[in-house]
């Protein structure tokens, strides 16, 4: 019988988890057996060279990707487990995402675009309103609720970016490069936003980065390179 507690069990877990890429006899090993950790609350960045495995490991906790072997599990789901409609529904109630390239749609306002995962997660327009201009509210984007993205600058794009990820209350929020596309200054508003965001609401974050400013930041600092994991360490 297990007996653990379930409070103790960590948010995500990858155990020898490995992904290549093209033709298995010349395969590119992105990731090399990872094994780790991830528990709630937590504030990670995760750190390493281009092309080290960073936004394949991120897909690979997200079940956007399956690994070649070993296992991910996540929120108590070994994901190799789950079929696509189940592997979709868990993404939709526990997963925000954060791109480099914000990903907003350009005809929508910045309410809707925030609105739109409630929406598919069949919630209605009023319904959603409340949760939608209060998270709004938390970004700093208040007085913008009604323009387009065009209508934006980078950060406050990214900052309706982030706030599309956080309306539905997600356990876990996995964020791709969020200051990649944008000027140190606002990158750091940005950091800051997201530290902010993790203190107020207890969501969970793990940040891919080549930001120094960030892994200076983050609580715990995970490092990756050729596919391994060559660090792991908190932030004094
Ligand atoms: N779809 C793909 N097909 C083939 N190879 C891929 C694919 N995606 C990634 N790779 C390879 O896997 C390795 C890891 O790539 P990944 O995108 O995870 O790196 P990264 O750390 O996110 O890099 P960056 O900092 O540039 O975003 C690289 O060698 C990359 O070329
Ligand atoms: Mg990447």
């Amino acid at each position: 019988m297990n007996t653990q507690p379930l409070q103790t069990l960590p948010l995500a877990f990858m155990q020898r988890a490995s992904k290549s890429y093209g033709d298995p006899a010349n395969p590119v090993h992105a990731l090399r057996e990872i094994t780790t950790e991830i528990h709630d609350g937590e504030f990670i960045a995760l750190c390493g060279p281009s092309g080290s495995g960073k936004s394949t490991l991120l897909n690979l906790l997200a079940g956007i990707d399956e690994p070649v072997s070993g296992q991910v599990f996540l929120m108590g789901n070994d994901l190799a487990k789950l079929n696509d409609r189940q592997m979709a529904r868990l993404r939709a109630d526990a997963i925000g995402f954060v791109f480099q390239f914000f990903n907003l749609l350009p005809v929508l306002s910045v309410f809707d675009n925030v609105y739109y995962p409630l929406m598919l997660n069949g919630f209605r327009r009023h319904e959603a309103r409340e949760s939608v201009m209060h998270i709004i509210e938390k970004v700093g984007l208040i007085d913008h609720y009604k323009r387009q993205p065009g209508e934006l600058s980078g950060g406050q794009q990214q900052r309706v970016a982030i706030a599309r990820a956080l309306v539905k209350n997600p356990r876990l929020v996995v964020a791709d490069e969020p200051t990649g596309n944008l000027d140190t200054r606002t990158g750091e508003e940005i950091i800051d936003l997201l530290l902010a965001m993790n203190q107020e609401l207890k969501t969970t974050f793990i940040i891919s980065t080549h930001s120094p400013i960030l892994r200076d930041r983050a609580k715990r600092v995970l490092l990756i390179e050729d596919g391994r994991i060559k660090d792991d360490f908190i932030n004094a």
